[in-house]
Parts: structure tokens; C-alpha cells; sequence
């Protein structure tokens, strides 16, 4: 069964999609079958993983809204080893017109129930929001992962995610779980960002993930070209600390941790 995870932080621009693409093609080179979904208007993780969100016939906004299934919309990326459910402007009109609709919040968890059996891990990559699009994400994971940036307003930011990801317990998924915290665009040279991060493991503990990833141009760079920045420079410092970071990841679930 597929560890599903979804990527999120109601605060916009803090690496939720750099890390859904990276972790995806990293995840997908350590050779584990990997979904990676778009469930963000934007389609940015559409775009990052090498498929044109302009020109696609069907998205996720098919799949959520029940006329098209996952497995005919989904595809291989062109830029990675994993499959993606891509995105685009049109899923911002799925947040009004599933509103009417019968078990909204669950329609991707059950969309996901006919191709979950074969992958590893699906990455839900989340919009900066704590909409109805969010919530679907939320309902069907089995745990979050949050990407933070060590900024002054971050743990403030966490304890409205920690409410909505209580209130979704209560109401829709009773076992959702924090997967782990991940500080992103870290600077270890500025003092803040030391004084969050200490802070961030005093309260979390082994929740934050060991892994950091370093502010690093060509992650930013990466996107325009489409691909992940394992494809566009290996090397770089922000591409190996996302496979460090699938590392990590892979270590903790064989340890049972
Ligand atoms: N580690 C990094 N080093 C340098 N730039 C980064 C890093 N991570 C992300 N960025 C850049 O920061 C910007 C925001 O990142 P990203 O799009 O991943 O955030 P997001 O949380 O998905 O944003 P949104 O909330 O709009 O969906 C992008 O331009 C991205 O290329
Ligand atoms: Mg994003």
C-alpha cells in the first residue's frame, strides 16, 4: 500500500512544490513508484515536472469532479522517474463547484483507492490555502509533511495548520499524522533563522527532519527548465539535500520510526 503525504503550509512560497517535485524524482531515482498530485491551481508542480499545464484535455479537476478517473488522467512525467496527476487554473473552479457535491471532502481519497496499491508513496502537493482543495488533500493522506521557512512568523503559521489538522481528525481522517517538518531555504548564517530552527525542535522534537535544505539557486532555476534540479544540476547542494532528504525518509519508515 502507498504511503500518501500530503505537502502542505497554508503559507504561500515556504518550498511546497519545490519539495513535492524534488522528493518526487528523488524518491523515483532510490527506484520507489512514486504519484506525485497537483492539487494546487497554480500547477506549478505540473509545470516543474515537464508538462505544459496550458495545454492538457483532462487534470485533477476531472478526476475530483467524477467525470474523468485518475488512471486515464495521470501520466508519466516526462522530467522524472514518478507518475503526476497535473493541475491547472481550471481546479480553482472545483473549489465552488464541489461544494455541492456529495462527500466532498472525500473525493480524491477516493479517486486515489483505484491506483494506490501501485505506488510506494504519493505526494500531494497543496495550495497556500486551508480550502475545501486543502481539506481533500488532508482527508486523504496519512500524514503531513510540512516545509517551513525559519522566519518569525513560521510557528505562529504552525499553530493554525496544527488546529486545521486537528479539526480534520475529528471530522474526517482520525489517523492523520505529522510525518515531519522540513526547514527549507535555510540560511545557518542568519541568527534568526538558528533562534526558529532551535525553537522548531524544542517543540517537535524528531518531527523535524534532520535533513535541511540549504537556500540554493538552482532549485529556483530548476522550475524553468521543467525539470526537478536532480535532472538540472545532480550535483548542487539543493538536489543532493533532497535526496538526503528521501534518504531520510526511506531510514525512518525501515526503522520503523
Ligand atoms: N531551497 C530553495 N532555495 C532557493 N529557492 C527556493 C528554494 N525552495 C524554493 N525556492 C523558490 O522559492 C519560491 C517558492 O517556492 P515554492 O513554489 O516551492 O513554494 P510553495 O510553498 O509551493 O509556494 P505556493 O504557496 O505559492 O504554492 C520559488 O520561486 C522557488 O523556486
Ligand atoms: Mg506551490
Amino acid at each position: 500500500m502507498a504511503r500518501i503525504l500530503a505537502v502542505t503550509n497554508q503559507k504561500g512560497g515556504v518550498g511546497k512544490t519545490t519539495t513535492s517535485v524534488n522528493l518526487a524524482a528523488s524518491l523515483g531515482a532510490a527506484k520507489r513508484r512514486v504519484l506525485l498530485v497537483d492539487l494546487d491551481p497554480q500547477g506549478n508542480a505540473t509545470m516543474g515536472s515537464g508538462v505544459d499545464k496550458r495545454t492538457l484535455q483532462a487534470t485533477i479537476y476531472q478526476v475530483l469532479l467524477g467525470t474523468e478517473s485518475l488512471a486515464t488522467v495521470r501520466m508519466r512525467a516526462p522530467a522524472g522517474d514518478y507518475d503526476l496527476l497535473p493541475a491547472n487554473r481550471e481546479l480553482a473552479g472545483a473549489e465552488v463547484e464541489m461544494v455541492d457535491l456529495e462527500r466532498r471532502e472525500l473525493r480524491l481519497k477516493e479517486a486515489l483507492h483505484a491506483v494506490e496499491g501501485e505506488y510506494d508513496f504519493v505526494l500531494i502537493d497543496c495550495p497556500p490555502a486551508l480550502n475545501l482543495l486543502t481539506v481533500n488533500g488532508l482527508t486523504a493522506a496519512h500524514a503531513v509533511m510540512i516545509p517551513m521557512q525559519c522566519e518569525y512568523y513560521a510557528l505562529e503559521g504552525l499553530s493554525d495548520l496544527v488546529a486545521t489538522i486537528k479539526k480534520v481528525r475529528a471530522h474526517l481522517n482520525p489517523d492523520l499524522a505529522i510525518e515531519g517538518l522540513l526547514r527549507t531555504m535555510y540560511d545557518p548564517r542568519n541568527t534568526l533563522a538558528q533562534q526558529v530552527s532551535a525553537q522548531l525542535l524544542q517543540h517537535f522534537g524528531d518531527k523535524v527532519y534532520r535533513t535541511v535544505i540549504p537556500r540554493n539557486v538552482r532549485l529556483a532555476e530548476a522550475p524553468s527548465h521543467g525539470v526537478p534540479a536532480l535532472r538540472f544540476d545532480k550535483t548542487s547542494k539543493g538536489a543532493q539535500a533532497y535526496l538526503a532528504l528521501a534518504g531520510e525518509m526511506l531510514n525512518r519508515g525501515e526503522s520503523g520510526a
